[in-house]
């Protein structure tokens, strides 16, 4: 699958079949975040792959869909870092897309002002000067989801606004 098709097919998905994930697979999407731009190419980014059953049900608090997921990428940012919440932006859709492009479904959960974060950093033993930024469920997609989207003609501008 191109990187246009990925786009065009990407969709947040909450529900999932029963399918386990191969490693290979989530190292594949851990892969292409690390490959995102970043400002000055500091790469302020961890990313912890939470399989264990046990754990991921501990993720319900910012969802119960969640439970379902075959795998959650957790992200994990140093905001030492100037650009560190574009840095994850980024990062988090190259792993969305490279999720689409294995024929998986996936969701961005919150952003930097991520509920419990306190709670997921115990958890996950994340040092207490890094962020949780972001969690990412990741299975085979059980629904087709088809939000509606503002047609290109309402938010392209030729020239000026
Ligand atoms: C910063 C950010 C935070 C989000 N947080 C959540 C969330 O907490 N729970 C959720 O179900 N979806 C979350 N989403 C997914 C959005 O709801 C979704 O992207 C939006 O509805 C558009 O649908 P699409 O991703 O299928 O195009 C988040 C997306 C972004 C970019």
């Amino acid at each position: 699958m191109d990187v246009l098709e990925a786009i065009r097919k990407r969709r947040s998905v909450r529900r999932y079949t029963e399918d386990s994930i191969p490693k290979v697979d989530l190292e594949t999407i851990v892969d292409a975040g690390r490959l995102a731009p970043t400002g000055s190419n500091r790469q302020p980014w961890d990313f912890v792959i939470v399989t264990d059953r046990d754990m991921i049900t501990q993720f319900k608090i910012s969802g119960t869909w969640i439970t379902s997921a075959g795998a959650v990428i957790v992200v994990v940012m140093d905001p030492q870092s100037r650009w560190w919440v574009e840095d994850g932006a980024a990062a988090i859709e190259n792993m969305l897309l490279a999720c689409t492009a294995q024929g998986y479904g996936a969701c961005w959960v919150e952003g930097d002002a991520l509920s419990h974060e306190e709670q997921f950093k115990t958890l996950l033993e994340v040092p207490a000067d890094k962020r949780v930024m972001a969690l990412i469920p990741i299975g085979v997609a059980a629904e087709t989801p088809t939000p509606e989207k503002k047609p290109l003609e309402q938010v392209l501008h030729w020239e000026k606004y």
